[in-house]
This record gives structure tokens, C-alpha cells and sequence, in this order.
């Protein structure tokens, strides 16, 4: 009794910890405190529930336990201080399948426990369900950012065969708990009939959409987790569930806001494809392309008075966060105003370039949110463009047949002069060509983001 009562203490702590720690990952100032304190959190919650459990543990248990925990400490360790920036949704992807994966077993375990109770055996049955979508799915999520499938996997009428798999495996799971059945067999069948869902729901869905995905496979998992909190009347797990599903809902729906599209679009219409298959398009806009040398750009950036940035996914991969914020103060110290303008979907990950930028402490104050930042661009000298390139996409104003045509983007096209660094006329993500290439007052500079950047200082510390 004394021993419950103090679990539910360290409960409520570990509840409070998560609250807290997703309220301070809000701020870059604050995220990396908020993180650490949920993971304490998350920590007292593990040890008190393996401490102070009513009930005999076997010592056998309590070393697999203690092997399990010190094999994925080290494990989730050296893979998170290993990863690049660039494989973040990837990795988020996998951690993502294991907690889907986990919620699916325990309701594979606990089910014959249960035998009888209807309400608990409808819970672990959706759980089951959920939690096995949320890792296969994450599992074809990884493989398509990575590029290990790398081609649209289109079935004839996908659409209805899913929702009929989907609806099936619905009646099977209603059917086992209306009926008592303690059939192990019909159980395993409503198992690999979920992580089948999971794959065919994800495969048809292009590539460029992945993190949306994800987001949404989080949701999923934090759904299967909060299950697993009421089947056990486990409060931790009932608050961390009801967090990771409310926090991975909102933010699909965020991202989706982002980019003007719903989300049935982005389950349904295969953005994004292009890219992942040939990384390569087709020129079919008319005009020419000029190019600037690095000392051209340094003399134009020399004689400016305002200059925006608008990092891309390119800066992420080319590492160039600390030269680009060594450039903007060599320009301040020239006196020229520097602004960097973050659309909500640059890079791949939901703030990707704020993270990045705040690793080499650019002020935030020089982080311009789209909606304050875009009525500047017109009275804005040069606009220096670093990697970017579906965000400054002026297809998504012009060309209803884009298939990013509504999302809104920087409006770098109304400032003085645009500067684009890239390493090619490749397209981004979307796998579209961008006009803003052939616009007059655009030249590009092409190479690597990090090279550039460090010519364009050099330059510029000779003038
Ligand atoms: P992208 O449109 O993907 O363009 C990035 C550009 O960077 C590429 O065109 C590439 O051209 C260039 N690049 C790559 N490596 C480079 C290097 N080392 N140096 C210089 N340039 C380099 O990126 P974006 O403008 O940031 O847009 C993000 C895209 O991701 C959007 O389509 C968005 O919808 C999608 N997306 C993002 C999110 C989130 S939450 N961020 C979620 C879902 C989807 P070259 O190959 O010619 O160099």
C-alpha cells in the first residue's frame, strides 16, 4: 500500500515533468532543458515502476530487465550522438516503429490475462491494430527517406483496397472481442493483418510527405501507448500517451497548414515522387539561367544596406550554419542589416533551420517568421538564397497545376536582387523546377553551400 502510494507520487512527478518539458521544447532557449527534464521524467517513471512493484519479481526478470534498459541506453545513445542533422526523421522514424512495435507486444502478451473482460480486451485489440500500422509504417517511412525504396508503389485502386483492409480488420478485431474467443491463431492474424495495413498504407505515399508521415505514425503510437495506460490503470503511461498522440496530431496538422494541402492530400496524391526516383527533372521553363562569380556577389552584398537570408536544405547538408553566421556578422559589422527569413518547412523536419541556426547562437531576433519577413523583401538590396529552393518556389503563386501550387512561400522574387547558391539546376524535394532560376534578377552561384560561403567571407574581408 505504502509502496503504491509513493509510485503514484513518482507518477505524478514524471506526469509533470512531461508537460513541462514539451511547454519548454516551444522555445529554442529553452528545448534542450525541457528535454532533459521530461527524460528525468521518463527515468524516476522506469525505476519506480521496476522498484516499487506490488508484486514478487523473479530475480531472473530483473536482469533481463537491467540488460534490456543498459543494451537500449547504449544502443539509443550512440546512434543520437552519431546521427547528421539531415537523418533526424529518419532516426525519429525508427524510435517512432519501436514504441509502436512495444505497444503492439504488450497487447500480444497481455491478452490472455484478460480473457473475458470485454472492455480490456477491445483496448489491447487497438492497441494491437495501432501499434503494429505505427511500426511498419515507420519502418517503410525510414526506408523511403533513406532512399532504400525509392520508387512509387502504386497498386490499381490502392485507395479502396486500404480502406477495405482497414474495415476488415476492424470487423475480425470486433468479432474476437464479442466473441471471447482466446483463439492465439485469430489473434496473430489480426497482428500481421495490421503491420500489413501499416505497409500499404505508407508505400503509396510520396516520398516528399515522409515527415508529414511520421508526425502522423507518432500520433499513432502515442494513441497504442495511452491504451496500454488504461489497460494497466497506469497513469504515466495514460499522460505520455495522451502527450505524444495529442502533440504528434497537432503537429501533422501543422505541417499540412504549412504547405496549404489537407491531409487526406497528403495520404492520397503522391507528392514528391520525382524527386526520390531520378533526383533529376525534365527543363521545361523557357529562358536563361546567369551565373555570378563569388566576387560579383561579395561587391553586391559590399554596397547593400539590407540583406536577407533564406536557408534551405542545402545549408543543413553542406554544414554551413556556422560560416553563414560568420558571414552575417562580417556584413553587420559593415553596417548592412541581416535578417534570416524561416519558412515553417525548410530542411525536413518541422523546425529544422532554427535548430540549426540556434546551434552557432545566431540571435533570435534575426529569425523573421514568413508572414513578418515577406513584406520586407521589397525593400531589400540582395537576397541571398542558401539551399533553398520549394520554399522560394513562385509555382505555388502562378502554376495551379503544381503540386505545390497554394503553399505559401518567401516572396524572394520582390526584392532588388536574388542570389541563389546551389549545386545545380536540380530540383528540391518537391521534384519541380523553379522559375525563380530564369527570373532577370536572379543569378545563381553555384557549389557547395559551406565552400561558398567561405569565398564570399574571404572576399568580403579583402573590401
Ligand atoms: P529543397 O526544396 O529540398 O531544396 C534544397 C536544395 O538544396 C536542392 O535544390 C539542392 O540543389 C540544394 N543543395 C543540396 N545540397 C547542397 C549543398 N551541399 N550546397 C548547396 N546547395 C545544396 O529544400 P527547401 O527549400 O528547404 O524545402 C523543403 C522541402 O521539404 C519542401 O518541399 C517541403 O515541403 C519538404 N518538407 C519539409 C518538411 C519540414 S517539416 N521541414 C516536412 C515535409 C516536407 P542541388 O542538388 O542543385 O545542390
Amino acid at each position: 500500500m505504502e509502496y503504491q502510494f509513493s509510485l503514484e507520487i513518482i507518477y505524478l512527478i514524471a506526469s509533470i515533468t512531461y508537460i513541462l518539458g514539451l511547454k519548454m521544447l516551444g522555445n529554442p532557449e529553452t528545448a534542450r532543458r525541457g528535454n532533459l527534464i521530461a527524460a528525468g521524467g521518463m527515468t524516476i517513471a522506469i525505476l519506480g515502476t521496476i522498484f516499487l512493484y506490488n508484486g514478487e519479481i523473479p530475480t531472473l526478470i530483473y536482469s533481463l530487465i537491467g540488460i534490456a534498459i543498459l543494451l537500449g541506453t547504449l544502443i539509443g545513445w550512440l546512434v543520437a550522438k552519431k546521427v547528421a542533422m539531415t537523418k533526424m526523421p529518419e532516426l525519429v522514424s525508427i524510435f517512432n516503429g519501436m514504441g509502436g512495435a512495444s505497444a503492439a507486444l504488450i497487447g500480444l502478451i497481455e491478452f490472455h490475462h484478460y480473457n473475458g473482460e470485454t472492455l480490456s480486451i477491445i483496448t489491447i485489440l487497438a492497441g494491437i491494430i495501432i501499434g503494429s500500422i505505427s511500426f511498419s509504417g515507420s519502418m517503410i517511412a525510414w526506408a523511403k527517406l533513406n532512399g532504400t525504396i525509392n520508387k512509387p508503389f502504386r497498386f490499381p485502386k490502392y485507395n479502396l483496397v486500404n480502406n477495405l483492409i482497414f474495415i476488415v480488420l476492424i470487423l475480425f478485431s470486433a468479432y474476437i472481442a464479442w466473441s471471447g474467443s482466446s483463439s492465439q491463431l485469430y489473434l496473430y492474424i489480426l497482428f500481421f493483418g495490421a503491420l500489413a495495413y501499416g505497409v500499404l498504407f505508407v508505400l503509396p505515399i510520396g516520398g516528399a510527405d515522409m515527415p508529414v508521415v511520421i508526425s502522423l505514425l507518432n500520433s499513432f503510437t502515442g494513441l497504442a501507448a495511452a491504451l496500454g495506460g488504461f489497460l494497466y490503470g497506469n497513469m504515466v503511461m495514460l499522460t505520455g500517451g495522451i502527450l505524444v498522440g495529442s502533440a504528434g496530431t497537432i503537429l501533422t496538422f501543422a505541417m499540412c497548414n504549412a504547405m496549404n494541402r489537407s491531409l487526406v492530400n497528403v495520404i492520397f496524391g503522391g507528392f514528391g515522387d520525382t524527386d526520390l526516383t531520378t533526383g533529376e527533372g525534365s527543363s521545361t521553363i523557357k529562358g536563361s539561367v546567369k551565373k555570378a562569380s563569388v566576387s560579383d556577389v561579395a561587391i553586391l552584398m559590399n554596397y547593400s544596406q539590407r540583406v536577407i537570408i533564406v536557408p534551405g536544405y542545402g545549408l543543413a547538408v553542406a554544414q554551413a550554419q556556422h560560416a553563414i553566421h560568420e558571414l552575417e556578422q562580417l556584413l553587420e559589422k559593415k553596417g548592412i542589416e541581416v535578417k534570416y527569413a524561416i519558412h515553417p518547412v525548410a530542411g525536413r523536419m518541422p523546425g529544422h533551420m532554427n535548430v540549426l541556426l540556434a546551434e552557432t547562437s545566431v540571435e533570435y531576433e534575426k529569425l523573421a517568421e514568413m508572414e513578418d519577413v515577406n513584406p520586407e523583401f521589397a525593400n531589400t538590396d540582395v537576397v541571398l538564397v542558401i539551399g533553398a529552393n520549394d520554399v522560394v518556389n513562385p509555382a505555388a503563386h502562378n502554376d495551379p497545376s503544381s503540386p505545390i501550387y497554394g503553399m505559401p512561400i518567401l516572396d524572394v522574387e520582390n526584392a532588388k536582387q536574388i542570389i541563389i547558391n546551389k549545386r545545380s539546376m536540380k530540383p528540391g524535394y518537391a521534384g519541380i523546377e523553379n522559375e525563380l532560376f530564369f527570373n532577370q534578377k536572379t543569378s545563381m552561384l553555384f557549389g557547395d553551400a559551406k565552400a561558398i560561403i567561405q569565398s564570399l567571407i574571404s572576399e568580403l574581408k579583402g573590401m
